[in-house]
């Protein structure tokens, strides 16, 4: 029997670069199981061959519902991949309600599936639960950095991680974490930071650059967050963490002149905006652990190259964009963002 995967959150912007990934590179079923929530769009799985991926429409902190689909996880390689949350800073700063429910009790909820089923259950999180660094630290975020997150966000995501610890120690499931560094690709919703300017420039309005613009993220293509997940769910030791990072390191700036040039506009075609309260100055992965212990290397090496390709998506797909935009402008227009 080929294996199974139940993929939380997979119709959202990683998620479904990850189903298609695991499509494309193994021969495993996938259960999709998301709340089509604002950020959730079934036609990022379209295309996807429908005998090896069902989409299944509900909230991973139902019960019910999710001991029946980690109940059906019976082969000795299924598995668990949670992706499921409420995802972007700024909609934390304005509502933490959902982050607290989503991204708490859904993993709660989860993790008591996956211990009452002896399932494997590997945890998607993000770097951002280590707070942030300073433009000249030398020494990046690995696995022993303390935890120190800034946002209602970044905040419930540490706790879901200390859950997963938790029940990897006290009732022993079988589980491992990875924090990964910001991912860009096709099919991210545009309120994130880089098709929010694509999107923008595509409808000729300048892009918006929270404060100064200096504040630096570490770039990963989401193709290669998803090989990275894979090395783990396949040689990952249990109860260990992974970091996943490509070696992106860009501020905003940088970011929206290489966007501003690739649509042939000026350098300065852009607007200085509200900064976000709180906001982050630099994250920075050190992956050598995924790098040396699991043999993983990304195959996007090329920044310039992978936001090109993301412009051409935005693009060629605004009808799977175009309904998210005026919404997402308006609430930003709100915070003077
Ligand atoms: P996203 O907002 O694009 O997608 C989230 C998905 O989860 C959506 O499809 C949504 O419908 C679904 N969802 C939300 N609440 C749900 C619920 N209660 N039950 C079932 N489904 C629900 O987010 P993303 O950017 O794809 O992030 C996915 C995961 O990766 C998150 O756990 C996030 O913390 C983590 N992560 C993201 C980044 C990044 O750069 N975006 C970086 C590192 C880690
Ligand atoms: P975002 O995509 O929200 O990801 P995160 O907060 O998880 O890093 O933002 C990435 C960076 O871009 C962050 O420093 C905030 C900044 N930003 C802007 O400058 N302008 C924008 O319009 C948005 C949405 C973000």
């Amino acid at each position: 029997m080929p294996r199974h995967l139940l993929v939380t959150g997979g119709a959202g912007f990683i998620g479904s670069a990850f189903v298609h990934h695991v499509v494309t590179t193994t021969d495993a079923h996938v259960t999709v199981l998301d709340k089509l929530t604002y950020a959730g769009h079934r036609e990022s799985l379209a295309g996807l061959p429908e005998e090896r991926v069902r989409l299944v429409v509900g909230d991973v902190a139902d019960q019910g519902l999710v001991d029946e689909l980690v109940g059906s996880l019976t082969g000795e390689d299924d598995a668990i991949v949670h992706y499921a949350a409420e995802s972007h800073n700024d909609n934390s700063l304005n509502d933490p309600s959902p982050f607290l429910t989503t991204n708490l009790i859904g993993t709660f909820t989860l993790l008591e599936a996956a211990r009452r089923h002896d399932v494997r259950f590997h945890h998607i999180s993000t770097d951002e639960v280590y707070g942030d660094l300073e433009l000249d630290d030398p020494v990046r975020f690995t696995e022993h950095t303390a935890y120190n997150p800034s946002s209602p966000y970044s905040a419930s995501k540490a706790g879901s991680d200390m859950l997963v610890r938790a029940w990897v120690r006290s009732f022993g499931v079988q589980a491992t974490i990875s924090n990964c560094s910001n991912n860009y690709g096709p099919r991210q919703h545009v309120e994130k930071f880089i098709p929010r300017q694509i999107t923008n420039l595509i409808d000729g309005i300048r892009p918006r650059l929270y404060g100064a613009g200096l504040n630096v993220r570490d770039w990963i293509h989401a193709d290669d967050h998803s090989s990275a997940v894979l090395a783990i769910l396949d040689r990952g030791r249990i109860g260990e963490t992974y970091l996943i990072g490509a070696d992106g390191e860009k501020n905003n700036l940088e970011v929206v002149q290489m966007i501003l040039e690739a649509f042939g506009r000026p350098a300065d075609d852009f607007d200085h905006v509200t900064d976000r309260p709180g906001h982050d100055l630099r994250y920075a992965i050190d992956s050598t652990k995924l790098r040396e212990e699991l043999g993983w290397t990304p195959s996007f090496q090329d920044f310039e190259a992978g936001l090109a390709a993301t412009i051409d998506w935005y693009r060629e797909n605004e009808a799977w964009w175009r309904p998210q935009k005026a919404e997402t402008e308006a609430k930003y227009a709100k915070t003077g963002q």
